[in-house]
């Protein structure tokens, strides 16, 4: 199936290499770097294996746990009136972080994403957009996150966490000078966290399936591994505005 949101650096085109790369025996699959979760929703799901979704932004997490829990509520929660003021005041309102339910949360950041330029979050899109179908498709994803543990930590935490001689991670980290792109109130990916990713992954016992951008100073770190080519048209600019994040 496919992801129910956009996402910055989502695999809805790359997942097709990816997915056949998870070995058949996995016992455990875990995304780390989570996001729209495009490999997730688009590998099968296998009998008897743990699945875990993390991210470390909680606005995204706290989407997919009403969707998970209070699915029906949300379906209700949301207005799809594509708006500009509506738009202003939603992301007023998750950028100020002012007091909200969890629900009410959900559903002005899905609103967000939906209406925004690129999913940026920020401008409003003034092309249109079909908003109703989404909201409709929302209990077949309760469905498939029936059984998905929902992880809002750091990735160095949730691999010490889940690794097993046979676990499966997928990291997918923001890409090199695109860090930018994900940044949230409270975290911001830099150098140092490539370095400490590489740090830990080298102490797993389990497998890993990691993705990038290909640039010399990832294929530096990562030399002594298998890398496999994929040639894309990239999407991200490493030269756009800072911007604040949510
Ligand atoms: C390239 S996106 C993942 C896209 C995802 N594979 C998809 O298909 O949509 C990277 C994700 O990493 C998350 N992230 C950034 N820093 C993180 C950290 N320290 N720990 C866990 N997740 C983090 C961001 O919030 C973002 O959603």
């Amino acid at each position: 199936m496919k992801s129910f949101i956009p996402w910055i650096g989502g695999k809805s085109q790359l997942r097709k290499y990816i997915i056949p790369l998870i070995p058949p025996d996995t016992k455990r699959y875990i995304e780390v770097f989570g996001g729209a979760a495009w490999v997730l929703f688009g590998k099968e799901r296998t009998p008897g294996q743990m699945e875990v979704y993390n991210d470390i932004n909680g606005n995204l997490v706290n989407l997919y746990l009403q969707i998970k829990n209070n699915c029906s509520a949300l379906q209700k929660e949301i207005d799809w009136l594509q708006s500009r003021e509506i738009f202003e005041r939603y992301r007023e309102d998750i950028l100020e972080n002012v007091q909200l339910t969890d629900m009410q949360r959900a559903a002005r950041f899905w609103y967000l994403i939906k209406c925004s330029f690129g999913t940026n979050l920020h401008s409003f899109a003034t092309a249109s957009k079909n908003l109703v179908d989404p909201a409709d498709e929302l209990p077949l994803y309760r469905e498939r996150l029936k059984n998905v543990v929902i992880e809002n930590k750091d990735f160095e935490q949730i691999v010490k966490t889940y690794d097993r001689p046979k676990a499966c991670f997928f990291l997918d980290p923001p890409y090199v000078e695109t860090e930018r792109y994900y940044k949230t109130r409270l975290n911001c990916f830099e150098t140092a966290d490539h370095e400490r990713l590489k740090a830990v992954l080298r102490t797993i016992k389990g497998r890993f399936i990691l993705t990038y951008n290909d640039c010399e100073f990832i294929r530096e770190m990562y030399k002594d591994y298998n890398i496999c080519g994929v040639s894309r048209f990239n999407l991200l600019s490493p030269s756009v505005n800072n911007r604040g994040g949510v």
